[in-house]
């Protein structure tokens, strides 16, 4: 299969990339400044970033939030890198290596911060102190939260992370399968600042998973490849491997089934919860929270009392 964009051209280059729900065959070159421009349209379509607006990315040490950092700072935002040690062995070790790695490249700054020495524990010791099984909610709380902090201590309005469409739509489809109106209502490529709460942006909402490989193989990004050893207990794998045969069968559904939603099932279910809740400042944390205590304080304040 032969380039498109060569084609036009009258160039016969051979494709790297099939990318099946646009039709689109591409070599090295093209797919890579057909991947810029995505994720430039995205960050226009959805009013993401100024030009001039310096943002927090939140880098895991994976192909999509390390394309991710590489993408933003090629397009001349200020982008500095955060990444959460987890404190989980080897593989926190390799994934802040390779956080460390691009930023060295790039020449971009990037903060780590280490969760054993923030709260103590690393994420499985806190995980057993609370007897909670389902290590990745409690981690995804924890993430969040610091997050958020990083960004309003560093006076920067805004968190972009690397989600992709593949997330999105298993997202999507777990929401849909629950009806969980309450998610269904926030679940958006944007999440606006709110008091004390940094707006949250995910650039690659549009791009595939393969485009996102795709993109940190062709541009040498050095990315941890060890997966959560807890992640198996997570239900996302499950809906990806169904949107995965849809898709199969039917090129372009994930794109199709994103799309329609933010077009026509969002501001549905924004409507029904618009009525959004008052928020407070955390008595102990001064965190942003519908509660006296946030999130995380409560959950240390368990782990002190047990
Ligand atoms: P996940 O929830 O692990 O699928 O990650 C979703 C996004 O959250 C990633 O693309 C990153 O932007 C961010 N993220 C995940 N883990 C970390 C981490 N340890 N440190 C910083 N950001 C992270
Ligand atoms: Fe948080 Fe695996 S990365 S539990
Ligand atoms: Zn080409
Ligand atoms: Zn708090």
């Amino acid at each position: 299969m032969l380039c498109r964009m060569c084609r036009n051209d009258k160039k016969k280059v051979k494709a790297v990339i099939y990318i099946r729900h646009h039709r689109l065959a591409l070599c090295a070159q093209h797919f890579v400044v057909w991947f810029e421009r995505q994720v430039e349209r995205t960050i226009r379509t959805f009013k993401m970033l100024k030009k001039n607006e310096e943002l927090l990315v939140a880098v895991s040490g994976g192909k999509d939030s390390l394309s991710l950092w590489f993408v933003l700072h090629k397009l001349g935002y200020k982008a500095t890198g955060l990444h959460i040690n987890l404190g989980i062995e080897e593989v926190s070790e390799s994934a802040q290596r390779a956080c460390e790695g691009l930023a060295e490249r790039i020449g971009a700054p990037l903060k780590v911060v280490n969760l054993r020495k923030e709260i103590g524990y690393s994420i499985k010791e806190l995980s057993a102190k609370l007897r909670r099984r389902d290590i990745c909610s409690v981690c995804g709380t924890i993430k969040r939260y610091l997050m958020n902090k990083v960004a309003v201590d560093k006076g920067i309005n805004v968190v972009a992370t690397g989600h992709n469409l593949d997330d999105e739509t298993a997202q999507l489809l777990s929401n849909v399968t629950r009806w969980d109106i309450g998610y269904l209502g926030r679940q958006s490529p944007v999440l606006p600042e709110r008091e004390g709460l940094a707006r949250r942006i995910k650039p690659f909402c549009m791009l595939t998973e393969k485009e996102t490989v795709s993109y940190a193989i062709l541009n040498n990004i050095g990315y941890s490849e060890t997966p959560c050893p807890y992640s198996f207990k997570a239900t996302s794998p499950v809906f990806k491997r169904a949107l995965a045969m849809l898709e199969h069968q039917m090129p372009g559904t994930k794109l199709r089934f994103y799309r329609e939603f933010l077009r026509k099932g969002k501001p549905t279910f924004e409507e029904k919860t618009r009525e959004q809740l008052r928020l407070n400042k955390c008595n102990v944390c001064g965190a942003p929270t519908t509660a006296e205590l946030c999130s995380v304080c409560r959950m240390l304040k368990a782990v002190k009392e047990c």
